[in-house]
């Protein structure tokens, strides 16, 4: 038997909503065919966007959207996605399968999906292979609203009102794909970079985004903090206001690192404890972070993180399709609680990515469209989006597992208090075999309406277009109400989720 304490008197800090962001990029088929087919598709459509798709994102409450990459980014220049289409210039996707990108999809399709669906915008710029000036000119282009060559341009294009930017990443992977960077230069390109990213709307100033960290590279955190903060004013904060940090589980080595359907129990376990090892790396930046920003001004933003299984047989390796079990399930609610227990430094976190590739919320194939385990995690999280962390203590959590490196405790899990009083608890049961027994109790409140939902299948069951409600979130209602709390079973290997009142 476990026990979960409550604090709801205790509010620890402010659940940032765009926690639950995600990431598309220019990549297999998750710009095209996963999100835009055109208007002239046979596909339901608004200005090319498919409606089954952005209905579902907006019932998954999709708070912010990163585009066009991840390594795309640094080889794509705007200009080449602006304009009538049939002129538009092509381009190889060389990180991805060597297709022909026409770019049809662009800033102005952007800004139309992130409408559609009614989230925020992360756009992230090209520092690799892109000039100051034009990346100058793009925020230009998108965010001035006065009269000049760019904001002229964009309204020939056919938007009259400038956008807004929520979120501006200065470059991408710049340690890797996005140059082969030392860290020292990037901060320095970053400083020059980000000077020219200009806010031309003093109500809505723009989050600048400074490439961070691989994993745990606690050198690149160090050196880029270091020399952004060298001789810099103390109110500019290294002149940003996110670090970015990239961090994928699989199971397996880089170059086998799995199926993502066939798997045995040790897998599972190394897996959950893979996906449990980004609290680590959060932590690790934070403590360099800390030292430069004890206030807390800069945000630790995981832009990349999720599973990374070898793609799916028969798929172009290019295009990293795979398909989604309850085993991603369990990656996504263990990670979201760890951001939300983290929100004081993590202030965004994008899984990749939307659709069609690695750990996606949605498959689609041709007309038809599928949630996946990993959609209705999220779908069963967006209560605590601007919710307030409070405390919360599980007694009598028990390490499972098969061997020393692969011990996950059995429970996990995280709790906030929303505005209208309502607390939401997650929680997650890793276990392949037991069910527990749990006994809720809050310092206050006595519960006087609750309602649950769970998540629950055998370790590697997934949906199919064939059977797409295979794993899927339904009511879950075998939980008594206490004196004190609440008191109930969860079972093996599922996601739970109460709100109560
Ligand atoms: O998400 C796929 C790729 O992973 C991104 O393009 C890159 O940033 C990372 O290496």
């Amino acid at each position: 038997m476990a026990k979960l304490y409550i604090n709801e008197k205790n509010q620890k800090g402010h659940i940032n909503a765009e926690l639950y962001g995600n990431f598309s990029e220019h990549l297999g088929r998750c710009i095209y065919e996963g999100l835009f087919v055109g208007e002239d598709s046979e596909i339901p459509n608004t200005k090319g966007m498919r409606n089954d798709v952005v209905a579902a994102l907006r019932e998954m409450k999709l708070p912010v959207l990163r585009w066009p990459g991840g390594c795309f980014a640094d080889e794509y220049h705007w200009k080449d996605g602006i304009g009538p289409k049939e002129t538009r210039k092509k381009m190889v996707n060389t990180h991805w399968g060597g297709v022909t990108e026409d770019n049809s999809f662009g800033t102005h399709e952007f800004f139309e999906l992130c409408e559609q669906i009614g989230c925020k915008t992360y756009i992230n710029g090209n520092v690799g292979s892109g000039s100051v000036q034009e990346m100058s000119e793009w925020v230009e282009y998108m965010t001035f609203d006065g009269e000049s060559p760019l904001s002229e341009l964009r309204k020939a294009n056919g938007r009259e009102k400038a956008w807004k930017i929520d979120y501006f990443g200065v470059g991408n992977e710049n340690w890797g794909c996005g140059g082969n960077m030392t860290p020292s230069y990037y901060a320095n390109l970053y400083r020059r970079y980000q000077t020219y990213v200009r806010n031309y709307d003093p109500n809505h100033p723009i989050s600048k985004i400074c490439g961070g960290p691989n994993v745990d590279d606690t050198y690149w955190t160090e050196e880029v903090l270091k020399t952004c903060f060298e001789n810099a004013p103390k109110h500019v904060h290294g002149f940003m206001d996110g670090l970015s940090m990239h961090y994928y589980v699989h199971p397996g080595c880089w170059e086998n690192k799995g199926s993502a359907t066939q798997f045995d129990e040790k897998t599972w376990y190394q897996t959950l404890a893979k996906a449990l090892y980004i609290e680590t790396l959060i932590h690790q930046h934070s403590a360099i972070l800390d030292q430069y920003d004890p206030e807390k001004k800069i945000g630790l933003i995981c832009d990349e993180w999720g599973t990374w299984f070898d793609c799916e047989p028969g798929t172009n390796p290019g295009f990293l399709y795979q398909q989604n079990t309850m085993r991603d399930a369990l990656v996504a609610g263990l990670s979201l609680n760890i951001f939300n227990k983290n929100c004081d430094r993590v202030k965004m976190a994008n899984i990749a990515q939307l659709v069609n590739v690695l750990q996606a919320v949605i498959l689609t194939d041709g007309p038809k469209m599928l949630l996946t385990p990993t959609y209705h995690v999220f779908h069963m999280y967006k209560y605590h989006q601007d919710a307030m962390l409070v405390d919360s203590y599980l007694e009598g959590v028990r390490t499972i597992g098969e061997e020393k490196e692969v011990m996950v405790p059995n429970l996990q899990e995280s709790v906030s208090i929303d505005q209208d009083g309502i607390i939401t608890i997650t929680i997650n049961n890793l276990s392949l075999e037991e069910s527990e027994n749990i006994e809720v109790s809050f310092t206050e409140l006595s519960p006087s309406k609750v309602t649950a939902a769970i998540l629950t299948n055998k370790m590697n069951e997934y949906n199919t277009f064939e059977n797409p409600d295979n794993v899927k979130e339904v009511v879950f209602e075998e939980f008594k109400v206490t004196d004190k709390g609440l008191s109930f079973i969860i079972p093996a290997c599922s996601v739970v989720q109460f709100r109560v009142k």
